[in-house]
């Protein structure tokens, strides 16, 4: 359980909180995605969420986990240490630096090119210098989102391959309708050896 002495939740607002970019934060203030996410990670682990709230006295929120009855075995992460690469050109759309610079790197270092933007309107400018095979883009980025930039690009290249990435649950995508036909997504944090194997895959798709 965890609790605080709050503000509580009005009974009209409650039914909503747990909704993706639901929020009642001034806007700039809140993202609408942290009790989307718990809901997401709760339900990825077979649990469920309860919460009590009373206005001006405090909300609780109960998190119900299953028990695990038998041992769970780690799983080998090294991975197989034979990552394809390619010679292809990958325009990149990240916001975030570090993601941005580490696949860069992965991708460079496998022999790919990269063209990196950091958001969707540098990446169009970018796209129509460079003739690109594939575009990785993040799902969430300020200015244009993943969805949005990837129509720009498809309009003047409709084959485009395109492999999304994001930080947010399955679900949370889902309801919010990004991966349509045809799109993959990989989520972060990503391993060089699933993104490698994922851009390959696509390309040779
Ligand atoms: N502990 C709480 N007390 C009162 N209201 C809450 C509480 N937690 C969530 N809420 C209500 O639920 C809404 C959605 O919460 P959620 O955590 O998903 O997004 P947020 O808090 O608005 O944004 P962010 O998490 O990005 O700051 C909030 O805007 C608020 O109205
Ligand atoms: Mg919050």
């Amino acid at each position: 359980m965890v609790s605080d002495t709050g503000t509580g939740i009005d009974e009209h607002v409650l039914p909503k909180i747990f909704e993706p970019f639901f929020t009642t934060k001034a806007v700039g203030k809140g993202t609408g995605l942290g009790l989307s996410l718990v809901y997401g990670i709760v339900d990825q682990h077979d649990g469920y969420i309860n919460v009590k709230s009373r206005p001006s006295e405090g909300t609780s929120f109960f998190i119900y986990l299953p028990l695990i009855t038998q041992l769970v075995e780690a799983k080998d992460d090294k991975g197989t240490g034979v990552a394809p690469g390619g010679t292809e050109k990958i325009l990149l759309a990240e916001d975030n630096e570090a993601v941005r610079s580490l696949i860069s790197m992965v991708l460079r270092e496998n022999g790919y090119t990269v063209i990196a933007a950091e958001d969707g309107l540098q990446a169009i400018r970018l796209f129509s210098e460079h003739a690109v095979d594939m575009a990785i883009l993040d799902v969430i980025m300020p200015k244009m989102n993943g969805k949005e930039l990837l129509e720009a690009l498809r309009k003047r290249q409709p084959s485009l391959k395109a492999l999304f990435m994001s930080g947010y649950t399955h679900d949370i995508i889902q309801e919010k309708g990004v991966p349509e036909q045809g799109i993959d997504l990989i989520l972060k944090p990503l391993k060089p050896d699933e993104l490698l194997k994922k851009v390959r895959e696509l390309l040779d798709s």
